[in-house]
């Protein structure tokens, strides 16, 4: 069975790393996000791909394109000339497909679900579509999904009000599709799969759902990221040989019994390590410098992040090439973009997100 993986979305709330790097590739321990999504629908059955894609869309086909492993796999890119929306992308992707049931799922969706109980599941069905649910705390980011006792889909409400809230089931982004279903999409137009195609499909008692209690994380805001990290390196989900990102002990301090592979460098003094309000565990890219008794806790540093001497980084992303300055401190869930520059003894706090290239002059900001 082949897959639809939509990337085409432009990352928004994980700006201003997605200027950069589109949400597929941010990375988590030592492989890009979308090697885990990979992963995932190879172990499911899955035989082909296709990219719905539209933003960066470069920069994925060049990482498929290192992938020795995949070389044989079939992978197609479907590149959309302005979003076509969820719907939308799936239709345009329609030319590389067999014309036979197909999985589609939303390209940023961390999971150790089992894909082939959701295909079994469709398959005895008469249903024209499968969503997998997952359980949430908060459903308002998520689509809310109804269903009754033999799992038939009786409302789909995308992104319902805190007073629309019925269940604590929601899409999680993974369905099994019959190609009916692509007849049902308009071409060339933007089509969303959950306001326009589920509805309609519930209506007539077509859509089922199958409910999952593996693993499930949507990696797409600062804080979910963060924690997405945090449950790869501590091995909650996704497992994998290699060793490019480091895993850094919860207990560690002052630099003891961290595994540091060169070309990172962590000054002596340092202290790198957890934070349990946030993100968890830290990870620290290639070529990344911590300088002497600079603490990095609960954080994510991407490639080539320096944080200089003193410096404080707790619950933040450091965007590629972007530098802490000295005694400067980041934290609650600060965002920093590629390149950009904290001067020295600035206080960033409270989820401030710079982009990328900028300077922010010594002690200018404080909090
Ligand atoms: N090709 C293409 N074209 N892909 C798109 C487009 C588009 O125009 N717009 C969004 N996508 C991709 C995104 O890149 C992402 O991988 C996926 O579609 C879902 O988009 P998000 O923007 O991340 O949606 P969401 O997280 O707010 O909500 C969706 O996911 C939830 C689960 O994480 C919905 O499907 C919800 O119903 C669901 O609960
Ligand atoms: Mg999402």
């Amino acid at each position: 069975m082949q897959a639809v993986i939509l990337v085409g979305g432009l990352g928004t709330r994980l700006r201003p790393i997605t200027y950069d790097i589109p949400k597929a590739l941010v990375p988590l321990r030592n492989q890009p996000f979308i090697g885990y999504m990979m992963d995932m629908l190879r172990a499911g059955g899955v035989d082909g791909v296709v990219l719905a894609m539209g933003y960066l869309p470069d920069q994925i086909q060049d990482y498929f394109a290192t992938r020795e492993d995949l070389k044989d796999f079939p992978i197609n890119y479907a590149v959309e000339d302005r979003p076509l929306g969820t719907a939308g992308g799936i239709k345009n992707a329609e030319r590389y497909l067999d014309g036979g049931p197909l999985v589609v799922v939303n390209g940023d969706v961390l999971t150790g679900t089992d894909l082939r109980s959701a295909i079994e599941l469709h398959e005895s069905s008469d249903s024209l579509a499968t969503i997998t649910l997952t359980s949430v705390e908060d459903p308002t980011a998520y689509g809310l999904v109804e269903v009754d006792h033999d799992m038939v889909v009786r409302r789909f409400l995308e992104k319902p009000a805190a007073a629309e809230v019925t269940t604590n089931l929601v899409n999680a982004g993974i369905y099994v599709l019959e190609p009916e279903v692509l007849c049902r999409i308009p071409a060339g137009r933007e089509v969303s799969i959950e306001r326009e195609i589920f509805p309609y499909l519930q209506a007539r008692g077509k859509l089922r759902a199958h409910v999952s209690s593996s693993y499930w994380r949507d990696i797409g805001t600062p804080r979910s990221y963060l924690a997405a990290s945090h449950d790869v390196l501590s091995g909650a989900v996704g497992a994998h040989e290699g060793f490019e990102y480091l895993d850094i002990d919860p207990s560690t301090k002052r630099g003891k019994n961290v595994r540091l592979l060169p070309p990172v460098s962590v000054a002596a003094g340092c202290e790198i390590g957890h934070l349990a309000t946030i993100g968890g565990r830290s990870s620290l890219g290639r070529n990344c410098r911590v300088g002497e008794g600079a603490v990095v806790e609960g954080s994510i540093l991407l490639d080539g992040a320096e944080i200089e001497p003193g410096a404080v980084v707790r619950g933040s992303i450091i965007g590629p090439g972007a530098r802490v300055g000295q005694k400067a401190i980041v934290r609650g869930l600060s965002v920093l973009g590629a390149g950009c520059v904290v001067g020295e003894s600035n206080v960033l706090d409270q989820g401030i997100h710079i982009n990328p290239g900028v300077v922010v002059p010594p002690r200018s900001l404080s909090f």
